[in-house]
This record gives structure tokens, C-alpha cells and sequence, in this order.
């Protein structure tokens, strides 16, 4: 009886988007976020499950080299048979936006982690392996992958995604974005205890602050800036709070804890 919030916690980041699709509006994303310019977040990827050609839900996602996706587990549908993935988006209900580009993706090339547990959440990762070749430009890059040996507490990072602006609220559009400081694993166990009885290091969290990450953000970006224009990704979205609270942390699934994972399918 005592394993009460992680299916509302999932449903809180995730399946909202479901209920509600069709219904998007042009304002803003992630709680109290900014809305990206083109080009700034080039490695960041929409992704939408689809059944027999009828959308479920979508999600976010990063690039990581010209044949690697990287989403959260709890992104993909076991209804879905195919999935679209939109490249080189901000606005991404703008098919004619310049620099966007979509391919659909068959389930076979997709990837959950074996040892995904969706009541804890641990190993919320999943790996979509595209079928060619991405071809980059200015508005589709990757992002590299984190150092195995670092821990990034305290570095500034920057969050993105397409998620809800206001809990409950309806869907937009534009892409959105906000700086964040990565914060102590054990600062962030202990804020989240109520959530979540087990903080492995496969988690990394983000510093409270005044904006969070929220519904339809989830399998999106926690990434660092580095100076030659390059992002390094550290983290994708998974589960925060029930009702996407500001001033608590947001837990992402750390990538460093699977490069070998990724590896393989390199
Ligand atoms: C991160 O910042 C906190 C608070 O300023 C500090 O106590 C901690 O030692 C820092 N951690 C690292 C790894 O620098
Ligand atoms: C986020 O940080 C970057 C790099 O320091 C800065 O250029 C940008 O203006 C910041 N954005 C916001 C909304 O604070």
C-alpha cells in the first residue's frame, strides 16, 4: 500500500498531453519558462507516439549522433507502432517552419531500457536508432554525451521543452526553455522523499527555482553550454511533484550512468 505516488507522478509528467491534444495554443511551455529562439536548442527533438496513424502523446528528445535518439522510457507507448519525430523545431505546429524536418520511425527501432521499472522509475531511458543518416545544419546538431567520471553538481545548465506552461493548462507550441543549476543528489533525496523512496545516482535533479518542468516535457533535455557552441547532455526528463510545483527540484535519468547502454548501439 505504501507505493502511492509513482503512477500519478508518471501520469503528472507524461500522459496529460493525451486528453488534451488538439487542443494547443500558441503561449508558452514549461512553467515559467522563456521561449527559445531558432537554433539555440538544435540537439532538442519533438517526438509523438502514433497508433495506426492516430496520435497518443508526445514527448521531448535529444539527438546524439546522425543515428541516435535519446528519450525517457516512459515516453514510449506500448500502443505505438510507429513513431514521427520532429527535427529542427521550435514551433513545431508549423510544418513549413524553416529548418524543421520529420521522419517517422517504426517501433523496431526503438529501444527501452530492459531494466526499466515504471513504478520506480529507475531506468526511465530509451534509445530510438534512426534508419539514415541525420544530416546536420544549423538547426539540427547533437548534443555530446557527459563524462562518466563527473558528477556536474553545482554547474549551470539550461532545461527545454514543449511541456505545459501552467499545470492543467493547455499545450502550446513554441518551444521553451530556462537556466538551471544541477543540484546534490542528497539535497534533492531529501526534498523528494515523499516521491520517491529510492534516489539512485542514475537520477540527477535540478536546483529548485522559480520555473519547473511540466507535463509533455518529459524524455527532453538537462544539458550544459560549452564554449565552442556545443551542448553536453547530462540528464532527460522524468518525474518531479504532482502538479508541477515551482521551487522543487525536477529528477532527470543521468545519462553518464548509461553510456555503455548507449553504446552498444552505436
Ligand atoms: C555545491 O554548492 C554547495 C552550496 O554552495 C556546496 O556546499 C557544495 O560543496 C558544492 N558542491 C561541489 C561539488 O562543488
Ligand atoms: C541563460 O543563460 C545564458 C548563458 O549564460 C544566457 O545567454 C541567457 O540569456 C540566459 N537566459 C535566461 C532566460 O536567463
Amino acid at each position: 500500500m505504501s507505493r502511492p505516488n509513482w503512477q500519478l507522478i508518471i501520469v503528472t509528467f507524461l500522459l496529460y498531453q493525451r486528453s488534451i491534444s488538439g487542443q494547443d495554443t500558441p503561449s508558452k511551455r514549461i512553467v515559467k519558462g522563456f521561449p527559445a529562439e531558432p537554433k539555440q536548442f538544435p540537439y532538442q527533438v519533438y517526438i509523438l507516439n502514433l497508433e495506426d496513424g492516430r496520435s497518443l502523446f508526445g514527448c521531448g528528445a535529444v539527438i546524439i549522433s546522425n543515428r541516435i535518439v535519446l528519450t525517457a522510457a516512459h515516453c514510449i507507448s506500448k500502443e505505438m507502432n510507429t513513431m514521427e519525430i520532429y527535427f529542427g523545431t521550435v514551433d513545431k505546429s508549423n510544418k513549413r517552419e524553416v529548418g524543421q524536418q520529420r521522419l517517422i520511425v517504426k517501433a523496431k527501432n526503438i529501444y527501452v531500457h530492459p531494466e526499466y521499472d515504471d513504478n520506480q522509475l529507475i531506468n526511465d531511458i530509451a534509445l530510438i536508432r534512426l534508419p539514415a543518416d541525420l544530416l546536420f545544419d544549423e538547426y539540427i546538431q547533437p548534443a555530446k554525451l557527459p563524462d562518466a567520471d563527473e558528477l556536474y553538481e553545482n554547474e549551470s545548465a539550461v532545461v527545454s521543452g514543449w511541456g505545459q506552461t501552467i499545470f492543467s493548462g493547455p499545450q502550446s507550441n513554441h518551444l521553451q526553455y530556462y537556466n538551471v543549476t544541477v543540484f546534490s543528489n542528497e539535497k534533492c533525496k531529501n526534498l523528494m522523499i515523499a516521491v520517491s523512496k529510492i534516489f539512485p545516482t542514475s537520477f540527477i535533479c535540478l536546483k529548485p527555482s522559480q520555473s519547473t518542468p511540466c507535463h509533455g516535457d518529459s524524455g527532453g533535455p538537462l544539458a550544459i553550454r560549452n564554449e565552442d557552441g556545443s551542448h553536453t547532455l547530462l540528464g532527460l526528463t522524468s518525474f518531479g511533484k504532482p502538479g508541477c510545483p515551482t521551487n522543487s527540484p525536477g529528477v532527470y535519468t543521468r545519462v553518464s550512468s548509461f553510456l555503455k547502454w548507449i553504446k552498444q548501439y552505436e
